[in-house]
């Protein structure tokens, strides 16, 4: 199967992007890593892509003062890397229309709360000042809005009496790392099929030999 060749979006410490480069390794993701591009200078995923041997890019969010410009310029990085498709892995940039119309249902994020509840910011601890008892995380495609596009995949956690936010986001985290290559591959394989907001997944198909010493035909 041909490898889908993935741009991947980060800030952060890119835990998210090590489940993703161990999913290509271990061959469990149909997947190759394009290209890793981050908006922060100090990001540790920055370090974990160049540990990993991926191509790399920083480009500072700071050095503009337009949101389409940025978004221009990460999106030439993109395509010159023959990006199929973009995800967010902790990437803490709202997305502009040059960038949607660029890769139109081709954007994937994962958020660290069961959407529609708690989009945005800080949302462990909006979970647990809500008296949530369950939270956890969603895959959505990307679209105009803050955490708004369809679901793909969702994963539920307890919210536990105590739990801190960094508790809360540390169990979250560990079904994150599940989620989002399982969606990923999902993607690689066609099997996303959208109609309207709602994705529908569909089966597998059987994997053909590519050569076989049965007969063909039908029985
Ligand atoms: C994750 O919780 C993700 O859901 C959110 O940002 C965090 C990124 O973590 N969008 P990491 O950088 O992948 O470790």
């Amino acid at each position: 199967m041909k490898k889908l060749r993935l741009g991947i979006l980060a800030s952060g410490g890119g835990t998210n992007l090590q489940s993703i480069i161990d999913g290509c390794a271990a061959g469990t993701l149909s997947a190759e890593v394009a290209i890793v591009i981050c908006n922060n200078p100090g990001a540790g995923a920055l370090t974990r892509a160049e540990t990993a041997g991926l191509k790399t890019c920083c480009i500072n969010h700071r050095d503009f003062t337009r949101r389409s410009d940025f978004d221009s310029k990460v999106v030439k990085q993109l395509q010159a890397a023959n990006v199929e498709l973009v995800v967010l892995a902790g990437f803490m940039r709202i997305i502009s229309p040059v960038f949607l119309e660029a890769y139109p249902q081709r954007i994937i994020n994962i958020h660290p709360a069961l959407l529609p509840a708690f989009p945005g910011l800080h949302v462990q601890q909006q979970a647990i000042d809500y008296g949530a008892r369950f939270s956890g995380c969603t895959v959505h495609l990307v679209d105009a809005g803050v955490d708004t596009g369809p679901i793909v995949l969702q994963a539920v956690v307890p919210v536990l009496e105590d739990d801190s936010a960094e508790d809360l986001a540390a169990r979250i985290l560990i079904e994150e790392h599940k989620i989002y290559p399982q969606a990923i591959q999902l993607f690689a394989e066609g099997r996303l099929l959208i109609e309207n907001r709602r994705v529908r997944i569909l089966p597998k198909t059987p994997n053909r030999p590519e050569s076989s010493d049965e007969p063909e035909g039908n029985d």
